[in-house]
């Protein structure tokens, strides 16, 4: 291990954060942090629920906290795809944690989240706001990541041993 930081996993919805961190946890022995999942269960209320009655930056500002809660605490974190777009997030994730930016194309994202727009709130738009949204988030991950892994293509098994060789 580089050293005692703990991991955050970014990436867009539906680059596999979820999943890939509970592979890694099992196959680390490391407690595995759900950032939208902590929030769901402290507020009681679902994602989409948060966003219809308390808005998008109630919501950040909660990523924030919950993020804060778990540097130096040799866990895995696996963040919402949009935890990147607040700067004070992005300075912890490229300072305190080993971050690791899940890359996943457009095409394939579309693919993956055909019929989530209901459990994702910022997935309910146009095709090219999608793309937007996409695009505008790239470079924000690009700013924070300290590995990029691609995962078109790829079985989630096959990407969380790349990370535990990484490691
Ligand atoms: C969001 C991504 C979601 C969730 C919320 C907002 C975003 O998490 O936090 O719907 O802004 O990209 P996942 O990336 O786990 O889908």
């Amino acid at each position: 291990m580089i050293n005692m930081k703990s991991i955050a996993l970014i990436g867009f919805m539906g680059s596999g954060k979820t999943t890939i961190g509970q592979i890694l946890g099992k196959e680390l022995t490391y407690p595995v942090i759900d950032v939208d999942e902590q929030i769901e269960k402290k507020t009681n209320m679902t994602i989409k629920k948060i966003f219809e009655t308390k808005g998008e930056n109630w919501f950040r500002e909660k990523e924030g906290e919950e993020l804060n809660k778990w540097v130096d605490q040799n866990v895995i974190v696996s963040t919402g795809g949009g935890i990147i777009t607040k700067e004070q997030n992005r300075n912890q994730l490229k300072e305190q944690f080993n971050t690791i930016w899940l890359r996943t194309s457009f095409e394939e994202i579309m693919k993956r989240l055909a019929g989530e727009q209901d459990t994702r709130p910022l997935w309910r738009k146009p095709v090219e706001e999608r793309r937007q949204l996409f695009l505008d988030r790239e470079s924000l991950y690009k700013q924070v990541a300290h590995y990029i892994i691609w995962t078109d293509g790829r079985s989630q098994d096959e990407i969380a041993q790349e990370i535990i060789n990484l490691l």
